[in-house]
């Protein structure tokens, strides 16, 4: 693998496992005897997504979003295309949505909609990192990760121009 940019280690594994765990906890304290569907959003959620339903004591359903938003590989553009829809009804489901990153917001906005439009009986979303966008929804994010600062991160499902998702921990990509 040619790896062309620079990567600084901004959170290990170690503290990710741990992190996880932690959130897998106060989701099988919440849905205790409830059966959940966790919706993961493509692709940058996909490994976050494996390593909580992992931890948890729970039956489980699991569905995927794909979203496409627009604009060049670093930001996004608020011009949202979905590439992949639901496949279960959720109407009367307990629905979590889990994410990779929260960023402008913009992502987890359309996406709230998304779900609500289905009628499920409760939906929370799980953010593993979170930049800055939060204070500007209408809707609470319940499981959180990390806060992280405001630059482009690769590693743990994120990825570059495609690249990194598979990498263990979080990176910041330098340049
Ligand atoms: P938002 O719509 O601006 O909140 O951006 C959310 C989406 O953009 C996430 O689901 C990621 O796919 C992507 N994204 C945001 N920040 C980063 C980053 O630092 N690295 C990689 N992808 C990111
Ligand atoms: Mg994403």
């Amino acid at each position: 693998m040619t790896r062309v940019e620079k990567l600084e280690l901004l959170i290990d594994r170690k503290n990710i496992n741990k992190r996880v765990k932690e959130i897998a906890a106060e989701i099988n304290d919440n849905y205790k005897g409830k059966f959940p569907v966790f919706i993961g959003i493509l692709n940058g959620a996909f490994i976050f997504l494996s390593d909580l339903v992992r931890e948890l004591k729970l039956n489980v359903e699991i569905d995927f979003l794909k979203l496409e938003s627009y604009g060049n590989n670093k930001y996004t553009s608020g011009d949202i295309r979905l590439l992949k829809d639901l496949n279960i009804p959720l109407a009367g489901r307990d629905v979590v949505v889990v994410e990779d990153i929260i960023d402008s917001g913009l992502s987890i906005k359309y996406i709230h909609e998304l779900v609500s439009r289905h009628t499920p009986n409760s939906l929370e979303i799980a953010a593993f990192l979170y930049k800055k966008g939060i204070d500007k929804l209408e809707f609470d994010i319940k499981y959180l990760g990390f806060k992280v600062p405001n630059k482009f991160l690769v590693g743990y499902g994120l990825d570059f121009a495609q690249k990194y998702r598979n990498l263990k921990s979080i990176y910041v990509l330098k340049n």
